[in-house]
Order: structure tokens, then sequence, then C-alpha cells
């Protein structure tokens, strides 16, 4: 952590003593935004503030933003305009930072329509948040903190985790791949990996604080690049999974077109990792993956998909899915649907596509009608959830380890988990179980959504 910002760490805490005062954060977007937003949270907890949901009765609000697709914006504009209210009978600080604040149209936006917004800041000035508070509160002065720059990577930054069994560490910010629908490169910077050793240091001290679980985050994971001795994605994992303590580890997200051989070893030879993987598909059709700047085929996809069922066993593969690129044409989306019945994905995140200023594809003329998008939108929903149900059957009789994450939320007698391949399990009570717990479990009903197992006897 910079020097300087421990420096007005201590001055806002000063500033704030005996005052109580609490602060809520509202994350939009992907798990890189949900793990800025608890270093965010672990520098507010140094400053003395304390967490609550309820951001009405915050005296600082942060709104951590999302720009991937365009409805996040209409979403955040309500949310302005309800601390708006507010602010006119109490004192809140409201901050707003993240990927939105990087897109100029946005940023020009918030100035002009809503001066009452006490700080913003970007994806690159997060570490600079105490001192961008301490001259909100202290000095009374409205703060704009963006740069536009490749990106560094700041080490050290205290961090509140969400969870106390499973935690998120970035090994990678930014990514040089400009998919031409993607606005990320634009507003998350060049492609830059944390060293190694920086990164086993954090999860080596998660493990001794009783951590289970890791994921490891990127925008494109297996481009990693690392030192001499760790040099790449495959040797990462390898040395992660050899940390006691660690029982599960995960990684979001590769990108098909440097899914190495090693990379598949690694999985294979480390059963501490996820047998789910997302390997985002986009679009089932070459041509419109060429125009989506992918840098792979259908038959490329599939090929690597097979090898990697091959390679790995047990392996379960999720996905995500644009529909509605500019130019696909109904043919080049039954490639699409062609892909999906080839494919066992167990899950699929579906998006429709979205314009998003400064992209090369909202340059094209050949956008696609919104009701077509819906059409085929909904098309795709109807297979996926036909295979579900079919996927489901596979698991009844099987025995699972269930990895415990704590009671389910439904219904306090029974326990919630999770497969090895991230299906949700609800388990009928039967010991005491405690979060991070593996339990041998066989699953006896499908539910659709999740699957009903029993605990079987140690
Ligand atoms: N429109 C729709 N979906 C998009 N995604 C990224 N950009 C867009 C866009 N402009 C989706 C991709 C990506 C996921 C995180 O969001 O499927 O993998
Ligand atoms: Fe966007 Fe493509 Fe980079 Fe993923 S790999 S963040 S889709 S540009």
């Amino acid at each position: 952590m910079l020097e300087e910002q421990e420096k007005y760490i201590v001055k806002v805490k000063e500033k704030n003593k005996s005052k109580n005062l609490k602060y809520s954060i509202l994350t939009m977007g992907c798990e890189l935004n949900e793990n800025d937003s608890e270093k965010i949270a672990g520098m507010l907890e140094e400053m003395g503030y304390t967490k609550i949901d309820d951001y009405k009765k915050s005296d600082l609000v942060i709104f951590n933003t999302c720009c991937v697709r365009e409805n996040a914006e209409e979403r955040l504009f309500g949310k302005i305009g309800e601390i708006k209210k507010i602010k006119e009978s109490q004192d809140i600080i409201l901050a707003i930072g993240g990927c939105m604040m990087q897109e100029k149209n946005m940023l020009d936006k918030i100035k002009k329509s809503y001066p009452f917004v006490d700080i913003i800041f970007g994806t690159h000035t997060i570490q600079n948040l105490p001192e961008n508070i301490y001259k909100a509160i202290v000095k009374n002065e409205k703060v704009k903190d963006v740069i536009d720059i490749d990106g560094e990577i700041f080490e050290g930054l205290p961090i509140k985790r969400n969870s106390k069994f499973k935690a998120s560490v970035t090994i990678m910010y930014g990514c040089d791949n400009f998919c031409s629908y993607c606005i990320v490169p634009y507003v998350r910077g060049r492609e830059r990996s944390r060293k190694p050793e920086k990164i086993l240091e954090e999860i080596r001290k998660l493990a001794d604080e009783g951590y289970k679980e890791v994921t490891l985050l990127g925008q494109n994971v297996n481009s990693y690049k690392g030192d001499e001795k760790i040099k790449n994605f495959a040797d990462l994992l390898n040395e992660v999974c050899k940390i006691d303590g660690i029982k599960k580890v995960d990684f979001i997200s590769p990108h098909p077109k440097d899914f190495s051989d090693e990379v598949i070893d690694a999985i294979r030879n480390n059963e501490k990792i996820s047998r789910i993987i997302h390997l985002p598909l986009q679009s089932g059709n070459t041509k419109v993956l060429k125009e989506m700047n992918r840098k792979y085929t259908k038959e490329q996809y599939l090929n690597l998909a097979n090898k990697m069922y091959e390679r790995i066993p047990g392996l379960v593969l999720s996905t995500d899915i644009i529909v509605g690129f500019p130019g696909e044409t109904d043919q080049e989306f039954e490639d699409t649907l062609d892909v999906v019945r080839k494919i066992n994905f167990e899950q699929i995140f579906m998006f429709i596509y979205s314009k998003r200023e400064g992209t090369v594809a909202s340059k094209r003329e050949d956008q696609i009608p919104e009701d077509i998008k819906h059409e085929r939108f909904n098309k795709l929903k109807e297979l996926f959830e036909a295979k579900i149900d079919e996927n489901n059957k596979k698991y009844i009789g099987t025995v699972q380890n269930i990895l415990i994450e704590g009671p389910s939320k439904y219904n306090e007698n029974t326990y919630e988990g999770r497969t090895s391949t991230n299906k949700v399990v609800i388990i009928e009570q039967k010991d005491n179980y405690k979060i991070g717990d593996v339990v041998k479990v066989k699953i006896i009903e499908n539910h659709k959504w999740y699957l009903k197992g029993e605990a079987m006897c140690s």
C-alpha cells in the first residue's frame, strides 16, 4: 500500500473517531469488480467505517460500476437519484467508481447531470480512495480521480472479504484481446500479471486464516505471465495446488484461444482444481467469431472442448454466449445452437448483444433489431433448459463430495453445498456441518436448478 495513502487513512480515522460511521458498497458486474470492492471495504474499515447493507442508512455510499452491457446505466442513474433525495436531509458522501467512470461520455454525464456526487474514481485509482475521502469530508471538495493509463499493480491494499471460506485472488489485470463487442480493454487497461510470489503469499495467508477455496481471477487467466520459475498459468496452478489447507481451486475466465495442453494437464493432475471450467464460446459460427475477433473457429472450439473432456475425467463446461451480434444471420445463429446441442454445458450465461460506444462492433450498420435478438435469446434459453434436466439425471444415484457452504437460505433444517462441478446440492440435516466441510452425499432427486442429496454415513 502506498505510504502516502496510509497517512490519509490515519487522518480520516482520526476525523471519524467515536462517530460510529457506516458505509455500504453496491457492486455491479463481474468477480473482478467484487474483488475491487473487497479492497475498497478493506480501506474503509481501516478508516473507521463499519459495513451495513442498507445504503440509505450509510454515511458513505460507494457504487462500483460495470459497463459491459448497457442495462447497468439505467440502474445506476436510478440509484443516484435515490441518494440525491437522501442527501437533501442527511449528510451522506456518495462515491462512484469502477469501469463506467472510465468511459468519457459517462464521466461527462455524471459531472454535468449529477453535480452532487462527491467522489468519482476510475479503475486505476482505487488505491487513492483514502486521500479522496479525506478531501471530500475534511475539505468539502468534489473529487474527480480518473486517469486513462495502461495500468499499474498496487500490492498490499487491505481487504475485507465477503466470505470466510471462499476467496477471490486477482492474478492479472486488464485485457489485450479487443474482442470487437467488448468495452473491457478500454476501461481496464493493458494486460498485466501479478508476480507469482505475491499471489502465492496471499493464498498461503488465506490458508492460514482458514480459507478452503480460492478463485483465481483475470480477464484472460491463461495468458498469465509469471517469472523464470513460475512461467505461466499452468505453473501457477500447480504451485497454488501445493498449498496445504486450500481444498478447491477455481479460475475465471480463460480464453479458448490460449487454453494450452499444459493447463489441461495441470487440471488433470490436481484433484483440487474444480472440474467445472468456464470456457466462453460467445458464438458458434466461424464467420461471427472472426468478426468478434475471437481468434478461433467453431471447429477449434469443439476440438478443444472434446480434448478437454477426453483428458479430464469428470469435466463439466460452462460458457458465455452473445446473441444478436451485428450481422448475425438466422443460419449463423443456428451454429451457436448446434454447439449447445453438441456440448453438454452445465451452465450458460446468455447475453443479448449490447452496443458499447468506442468498440469496433458498435460502428457497424447491420445491427440486429431488438425483437430478433430477443427471439434468438428465447430459443437458446429453451434449448438449454431442456438440456439441464437431461444433465441432472446423470447425477441421480451417484455419490458426490459436497463442499458445505452453510445452512440453506430457504430451509434451516437443510444444508447447501456444491459438487466439484459447481451444482448446488441441498442436503437433509444429518450432522452439524461446518462451512468448508467436505461431505459424501448420495444424490437422490433432480429439481432442475438444484439437486437433493442424502449424507452418507462416515
Ligand atoms: N454485449 C453483450 N454481452 C457482452 N459481453 C461482453 N461484452 C458484451 C456486449 N457488448 C459478455 C461476454 C463476456 C461476458 C462477461 O459478457 O459474453 O464473456
Ligand atoms: Fe472482453 Fe474479450 Fe477481453 Fe473477455 S477477452 S474481457 S470478452 S475483450
